[in-house]
């Protein structure tokens, strides 16, 4: 060996200590998170299938009738016919003896099956699918564990699979010519592989899919092994890596980073790459559709333009060298359906220039600039901000209202200066004033409420000018520390000095709150903001007002009431702030959900 090699060897030996997986691995997940067991059906962490809904943190199914009406018939393995994908899919949801069997009408005719042939147990062999009259084994090509775990989620194993390599032998006995097979192709949450696109291929015995599924005996404890929420066990080095190894999602959902290959969205999820700039947004903090720039695709869109789509025109002769697709591919129905549903519109403004620049060290504001920005005036006093969520309802700190001081107050919408009075203000009256429960004067605890204006008395909602809701947050993970929010509001200035006029101020989210104020913040119930140096801050007169925080897409979210603070503009006290992202469920108890579900109404 020369010189040059034992440089070669050394670096080498060098290179592979630096990349010691398992330093990589725990830096990955987030301990915290994974205490939560957050799965497939956890909406603070992902969008719920079109036929669910998201109540308290969880998809739940919802009723066929909640699903679009549009006509595109599928047919269930019970026989019978639906309007659409999500109508038997909201079925199967409350009755999973529903599946998916095939597009359009049923005929009477045809069943699905699947079954595990040749393996030494029940949970294991090669799959063999049953369509209509025909049976085929699956191939090998494209065989992964996505499709291996919907495989084994049918045969009833709920930890789907844990071998998607091993291959098995024929019996002697046995006398099976294998000509072509079927590849599969999933997305990962099917039920059964109808669902799936299959592609008819010419093969031989030595191309068939092999699969072992989840059993409690073969959970094979390996010493550093992942456990997912389903009770299966996973290499780590399968954590966050945007495939759905557990079968349930749960290695993907708390991660800090992702392995190459996947997209990393900033709610701390993992997702395939080719999910991002694919026109469906994956990532609740949508960040997997911005910056596209045209780069649309989807990958099962290219599969079938690669496949030569021959099924119908051919059937009668035979065709030789052609590759037959067997069923549509469902998931573009799923999307289309999930384009239908209804939505809200909340968080844009009608005008967009804001890139202008008091709140104590802000800019005045101008006109739309915060649409879902509104003060309360008690007698001539104008003492607290609010914030427009739609309807007639809007959100502030329970600290500014009583409950029955409601015929006290006014809510001026659209307002921008209090000395001379903007046209476009609008002056609504208080119906009932809502405070919450758990409220503590004393620690600032639960500061929220809900004031409910009253109706116009010949309309049927509050039409409001120059206004505009913010979106409720429904989950914690929409932002975090670091992200950069806006706080407004008409309070008092640096020299605390009321000016009389709207101002806002860029803030950050702060994170550790704790170390500002030891024994009096509560992190699930507040959140801290603002500047290195303290020169931005709400103060006297902004409570109840909103921090807004904008996802990837220029979406603004209330993600905090201005509360409390330890003076006004010390860096050393940062603004605490309501976390609404805590309050969903008690707002949308006493709104209704449908005013503020932004998804899966
Ligand atoms: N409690 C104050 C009010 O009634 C809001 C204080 C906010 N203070 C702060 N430093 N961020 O207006």
């Amino acid at each position: 060996m020369k010189l040059v090699h034992y440089l070669l060897l050394f670096l080498y030996i060098g290179l592979s200590f630096c990349k010691n997986p398992t330093l990589v691995q725990e830096d990955l997940l987030d301990e915290k998170c994974l205490k939560e067991k957050y799965t497939h059906q956890s909406c603070e962490k992902v969008f719920c299938q079109p036929w669910e809904k998201c109540i308290e943190g969880s998809c739940i199914c919802k009723l066929p009738y909640q699903c679009p009406k549009a006509v595109m018939l599928v047919c269930s393995t019970t026989g019978k016919t639906y309007n659409n994908y999500c109508q038997l899919k909201s079925h199967e949801c409350i009755y999973p003896k529903t599946k998916f069997l095939t597009n359009g009408t049923c005929t009477g005719q045809g069943q699905f099956d699947l079954s595990l042939k040749y393996g030494n147990t029940e949970s294991e062999g090669f799959v063999e699918v049953k369509l209509g009259n025909a049976t085929s084994f699956i191939c090998k090509k494209n065989w992964s564990i996505i499709e291996a775990n919907v495989a084994c989620l049918y045969r009833g194993f709920k930890g789907g699979a844990v071998d998607h390599k091993k291959t098995f032998n024929f019996p002697d006995d046995v006398d099976v010519k294998i000509t072509d097979c079927l590849e599969a192709n999933c997305r990962g949450l099917e039920t059964t592989l109808a669902e799936c696109v299959l592609i008819k291929r010419k093969a031989n015995s030595k191309d068939l899919a092999g699969v072992v599924c989840h059993t409690q005996e073969a959970a094979d404890l390996f010493s550093d092994s992942f456990q997912c929420v389903n009770g299966k066990y996973i290499p780590q080095k399968k954590t966050c890596d945007g495939i759905n190894n557990c079968g349930d999602q749960s290695d993907e959902l708390c991660c800090k980073g992702c392995r190459s290959g996947s997209f990393f969205c900033k709610s701390g999820v993992c997702i395939p790459k080719k999910y991002q700039c694919n026109g469906e947004l994956d990532c609740i903090s949508g960040d997997d559709e911005m910056n596209c720039e045209g780069v649309e695709h989807s990958e099962v869109q290219d599969l079938i333009a690669s496949t030569s789509v021959q099924g119908t025109r051919n059937s009668e002769h035979e065709v030789q060298e052609q590759d037959e697709i067997l069923n549509v591919n469902m998931d573009e129905d799923r999307k289309f359906l999930k384009s239908l549903l209804p939505k809200i519109s909340c968080g844009v403004r009608n005008n967009t220039h804001i890139r202008r620049k008091r709140i104590v060290g802000g800019k005045i504001a101008t006109k739309g600039q915060f649409p879902w920005q509104v003060a309360i005036k008690e007698g001539k006093k104008i003492h607290c901000g609010g914030i427009y969520i739609g309807g007639c309802w809007v959100l502030t700190a329970a600290h500014c209202v009583r409950k029955n001081l409601a015929h006290r107050y006014q809510i001026w919408t659209g307002l921008l200066d209090w000395i001379r009075v903007n046209n476009g203000t609008k002056i609504q009256k208080v119906n009932r004033v809502i405070i919450h429960e758990k409220y503590t004067g004393v620690t600032y605890q639960n500061d929220i409420a809900l004031i409910e204006m009253q109706k116009h008395p010949s309309k049927t909602t509050c039409e409001l000018l120059n206004t505009a809701p913010a979106c409720v947050p429904w989950s914690k993970y929409l932002f975090r520390p670091g992200d950069k929010c806006f706080v407004s509001g008409l309070g008092r200035d640096e020299e605390n000095k009321n000016i009389f006029k709207l101002k806002w101020g860029e803030v950050q989210l702060i994170g550790n709150c704790s170390k500002y104020y030891s024994n009096r913040f509560f992190e699930k119930e507040m959140e801290c903001a603002g500047t290195d140096d303290g020169s931005i801050d709400a103060c006297k007169g902004d409570s109840g007002g909103p921090l807004v925080c904008m996802n990837s897409n220029n979406v603004s979210y209330v993600w905090g009431i201005v509360s409390w603070g330890e003076n006004c503009g010390k860096p050393e006290f940062p603004g605490v702030y309501t976390k609404v992202s805590n309050y969903f469920d008690w707002i949308s108890h006493h709104v209704g959900r449908s005013f503020i579900s932004q998804y899966n109404v």
